[in-house]
C-alpha cells in the first residue's frame, strides 16, 4: 500500500477538523484513492492542545520548521494563515521538494505568484482548494469543470462571517458588534476579525478566482475593497421594506478595458437564489460563454467544511505525486507563460 506522510502546521479549528475528517474517513479516503494518508507530525503553538486532538498518537512541535523540514514528511500543510511566517515555511517546504496544501488566501492573494513560480520550478503541487469559499469546491470548478469555458464574470458571497453577521441582523434585529462575537465563537471570522467586516477576506479570494477564471497574476492590491462596517440596522430594514437584501459580494467580470475586481455590500432583490443565502453559508455564481450561468452553494467557513476541502486537496496530491509534473493540472488552469497580465 502506498502511503502519503502528512506535516500539519496548524491544529486548531481547520487543522483539528482536517485530523478528525482524514482519521475518520480514512477507510474511504484509502479505497478512494489507493493510498493511506497519515498525519506524522503536527506544529502548533499549543503543544496540550495539539496532543489532546491527536490523542498522542503523532508527533507534536512547537516548531513549525522542524515539520517543514522533516525527512519523513511528504506534504506540508499549512494551516497557520497570516503573510509572514506562512509564506517562509511554505517556500521552505518547496525548497525542500514537498508539495504544500493551503487554506491561506491571505497569503495566495498577495504571495500567490512568487509561491507558484517557486513550486513550477521544484516541480512541486501547491493545492488550495480550501482558500475560497471552504468546502464548496471552486476552485476545481473553475479551472477544470468549467475549464471549455472562455469566463465572462464570476459573482458571489464570499465571506462566511459578514454573511452570517447581515443574516442576524435582519432577521434578529441584532446590532453589529453583538453579532460578530458569535461569530467568532463558532470558529467562521478570521483571527484579526477585520479581514472579514472590511471586506478584506472576501477580495483575498476573489483575488485567487480572477486568477483562474481569466488566466492572470494575482492583483490582490488592485481590488476595490469595501466591507460592511457603515451598515446600520436602518439600512437593513430598509432595503428589506424595498424588497432588497443587503449581501457582501465579490464580482469580477472581464470587461473591454480589462478586468473589473470588486468587494462591496450590494442590494439583491429578495427573489433572487443569491439573496436567500443565509447565516455563514456561500454561494458563487459563475457564468461561461458555454455553459452559461452556473451557482454552486455550501458552507463557506467552519472546521469540517472547510477540512472537506484540504482533505480533497490532500487526496489529488496522494493521487498525482506519482503523475509526471505535464500530466498535473497547472495551479491556476493555464500552462506555464500562457498567464495574460490584464489591467483591473
Ligand atoms: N473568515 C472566513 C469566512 C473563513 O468567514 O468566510 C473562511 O474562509
Amino acid at each position: 500500500m502506498k502511503s502519503l506522510k502528512v506535516g500539519l502546521l496548524g491544529i486548531g479549528t481547520v487543522g483539528g477538523g482536517t485530523y478528525t475528517v482524514l482519521t475518520r474517513n480514512a477507510a474511504e479516503i484509502t479505497r478512494r484513492t489507493g493510498v493511506a494518508i497519515n498525519v506524522v507530525q503536527v506544529a502548533d503553538k499549543n503543544i496540550d492542545h495539539a496532543k489532546a486532538i491527536t490523542g498522542g498518537k503523532v508527533d507534536v512541535t512547537n516548531d513549525a520548521f522542524a515539520v517543514v523540514n522533516n525527512p519523513d514528511v511528504d506534504v506540508v500543510v499549512e494551516l497557520i494563515g497570516g503573510y509572514t511566517l506562512s509564506k517562509k515555511l511554505v517556500l521552505k517546504a518547496i525548497e525542500n521538494g514537498k508539495h504544500v496544501v493551503t487554506a491561506n488566501k491571505a497569503l495566495l492573494a498577495t504571495h500567490g505568484n512568487e509561491i507558484f513560480a517557486a513550486a513550477q520550478a521544484k516541480g512541486v503541487i501547491v493545492a488550495y482548494e480550501a482558500a475560497v469559499a471552504g468546502g464548496i469546491p471552486i476552485i476545481k470548478a473553475l479551472r477544470e469543470g468549467l475549464g471549455a469555458n472562455k469566463i465572462e464574470w464570476v459573482a458571489g458571497i464570499i465571506n462566511g462571517t459578514t454573511n452570517f453577521i447581515l443574516t442576524e441582523m435582519r432577521e434578529k434585529g441584532l446590532a453589529f458588534a453583538d453579532v460578530l462575537g458569535e461569530a467568532q465563537r463558532l470558529g467562521y471570522a478570521e483571527a484579526d476579525p477585520t479581514f472579514d467586516v472590511e471586506g478584506i477576506d472576501a477580495a483575498h479570494k476573489l483575488t485567487i478566482m480572477s486568477a483562474i477564471a481569466f488566466g492572470m497574476p494575482m492583483k490582490f492590491d488592485q481590488a476595490y475593497t469595501e466591507g460592511i462596517t457603515k451598515l446600520q440596522q436602518t439600512d437593513i430594514k430598509y432595503a428589506e421594506e424595498l424588497g432588497y437584501r443587503v449581501k457582501l459580494l465579490g464580482i469580477t467580470k472581464r470587461t473591454e478595458a480589462g478586468v473589473e475586481l470588486r468587494v462591496h455590500p450590494t442590494l439583491i432583490p429578495e427573489k433572487r437564489l443569491v439573496a436567500n443565502v443565509n447565516g455563514a453559508m456561500n454561494a458563487v455564481v459563475v457564468k461561461g460563454d458555454a455553459v452559461g450561468p452556473t451557482l454552486y452553494y455550501g458552507a463557506g467557513a467552519g472546521a469540517e467544511p472547510t477540512a472537506s476541502s484540504v482533505v480533497a486537496d490532500l487526496m489529488d496530491v496522494a493521487r498525482l505525486s506519482s503523475a509526471s509534473v505535464e500530466q498535473r493540472v497547472p495551479y491556476l488552469g493555464f500552462q506555464a507563460g500562457q498567464l495574460n497580465d490584464l489591467p483591473i
